[in-house]
C-alpha cells in the first residue's frame, strides 16, 4: 500500500521548489539536504559550522549527481545575524529550520550562548521568513519540552515545566512560531524530535548524543558509560523518519494541520541498558571481540528526563506520517555508516 510519503516522493521531482535548510552542515540538516537534492529540489543552506562540519556537505556531494549538487547554494552565516537570515530566506518557498545549539548539558554550562542561538536566532529566522514571504516555516522543536510532566506516552498538548535552559529555548520557539502565525499569518509547523539518530550524527565532543558516542567508544575500545542505572528510557527515532516528517510538514495543505506542533518518533520505548545491548549486537557480527563488552555506570546527569515515549497519532492522522524504521532497522543502517566512516581503521 502506498503511503502519503510515497505519493509525495513521487510527486516532488516534477514540482521543484526552493528550500532553505538551516543547520545544513549538521546531522539532521545534511540528511534533509541529501533527500531534497535527490528529489531534484533547489536548496539554499545556511550554517556557521558551530557544531556542523564541511565533511557532511562533502559526503552529500558524493551521494548526489553533479546536476543535483549544482542546485545547492551554501551560505556560511550565523542565525544570530539578522542580515544572514534575510539573505538566506530571499526567494525561498519553504524553510526547514534546524540550526540551533543542541544538548542539555551544553545549555546548563553555557545558557547564554544557547539562548542567543536558539531564541534570538530563531526569532531572526521567523522575521526573515515573514519579510521574504516564505510559504511554510518548519522548525526543529524538541521532546525536552515535556519537561517534568510524568505522563506517558507524551501527547502534544500536555507538557510540564522545562528541566534545562535548552528545553526553555525549544519551548519559546513554539510560542514564537504560534504568535507569528496569529499576528503575521506565517504558516509554521514545529516538529518535536525524540532522540534522532543515524548517519552523520557527530560521535565526537563532550556533547555527543548517546548512540554515536557509544558506537564510537565500542569501535575504538574506549569505555562506555551509562549515566544512572540504565533504566532511563527514550523513544529513539531513525533519521529517515525525521526527514519524512519534515517533508510532509513542508507540503501538507490541510489548514487544521498547520500552525501545530507534532511528536516525531516511533512510539516505542527502549531503556539505555537495552540500547547498549542492541548496539553491541549490531556490531558483534563484524567485531566479535565486542560480544562480551560491558558498560560502566556513573551518576545520573542533571536536566535529563527519566522516561520519554511519544504518542505519534497526531502526526499520523494530520500529516500522514508513518515511520519507516524502528530502532533495530535504524541501528543496522547507522552501524554500517559508522563502521565505514570511522570503524574500520580504528577498530581493534
Ligand atoms: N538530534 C536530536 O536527537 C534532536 C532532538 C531534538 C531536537 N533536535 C533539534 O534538531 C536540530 C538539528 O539538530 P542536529 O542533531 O542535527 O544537531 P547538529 O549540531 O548536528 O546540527 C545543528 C547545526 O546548526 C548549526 N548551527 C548552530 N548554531 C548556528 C548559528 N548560530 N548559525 C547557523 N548555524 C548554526 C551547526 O553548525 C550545525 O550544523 C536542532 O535544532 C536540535 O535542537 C535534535
Amino acid at each position: 500500500m502506498s503511503t502519503s510519503y510515497d505519493d509525495l516522493l513521487a510527486r516532488l521531482p516534477a514540482q521543484p521548489q526552493t528550500w532553505l535548510v538551516t543547520g545544513v552542515a549538521g546531522f539532521i540538516g545534511s540528511n534533509l539536504l541529501e533527500t531534497l537534492l535527490k528529489l531534484d529540489q533547489t536548496v539554499v543552506g545556511l550554517d556557521n559550522f558551530a557544531t556542523g562540519h564541511r565533511h557532511n556537505l562533502d559526503q552529500v556531494n558524493a551521494l548526489v549527481t553533479p546536476a543535483q549538487w549544482a542546485r545547492f547554494r551554501f551560505i556560511e552565516g550565523d542565525i544570530r545575524a539578522p542580515g544572514d537570515c534575510q539573505r538566506a530566506c530571499a526567494g525561498v518557498d519553504i524553510v526547514l529550520h534546524q540550526a540551533a545549539l543542541g544538548s542539555v548539558p551544553r545549555s546548563i554550562e553555557d545558557p547564554r550562548t544557547t539562548n542567543a542561538v536558539n531564541i534570538d536566532g530563531f526569532l531572526n529566522m521567523l522575521v526573515a521568513a515573514r519579510d521574504q514571504g516564505v510559504g511554510r516555516f518548519v522548525y526543529a522543536a524538541s521532546s525536552s519540552t515535556y519537561g517534568d510532566h510524568p505522563g506517558l506516552p507524551k501527547q502534544e498538548d500536555i507538557i510540564g515545566k522545562p528541566l534545562s535552559p535548552y528545553a526553555v529555548t525549544k519551548y519559546v520557539n513554539e510560542l514564537y512560531a504560534d504568535v507569528f502565525a496569529r499576528t503575521y499569518g506565517l504558516s509554521s509547523i514545529g516538529l518535536r524530535y525524540f532522540n534522532v539518530f543515524g548517519p552523520r550524527q557527530d560521535p565526537n565532543g563532550a556533547y555527543a548524543a548517546v548512540i554515536p558516542k557509544w558506537t564510537a567508544a565500542l569501535l575504538t575500545g574506549a569505555e562506555v558509560f551509562i549515566n544512572g542505572d540504565g533504566e532511563t528510557s527514550r523513544d529513539f527515532c531513525y533519521i529517515d523518519n525525521s526527514v519524512q516528517a519534515n517533508l510532509l510538514a513542508a507540503t501538507v495543505a490541510d489548514p487544521t494541520a498547520i500552525n501545530q506542533v507534532y511528536n516525531v518518533a516511533v512510539g516505542e520505548r527502549t531503556t539505555l541498558n537495552a540500547l547498549f545491548e542492541a548496539i553491541r549486537d549490531a556490531l558483534a557480527p563484524r567485531f566479535p571481540h565486542l560480544r562480551d563488552v560491558q558498560p560502566s555506570y556513573r551518576d545520573f546527569r542533571p536536566g535529563d528526563v527519566r522516561h520519554s515515549l511519544a504518542n505519534i497519532e497526531k502526526a499520523r492522522t494530520r500529516l500522514g506520517y508513518a515511520p519507516s524504521h524502528r530502532l533495530s532497522d535504524g541501528l543496522a543502517e547507522a552501524m554500517d555508516w559508522y563502521v565505514e566512516d570511522m570503524g574500520g581503521p580504528h577498530a581493534r
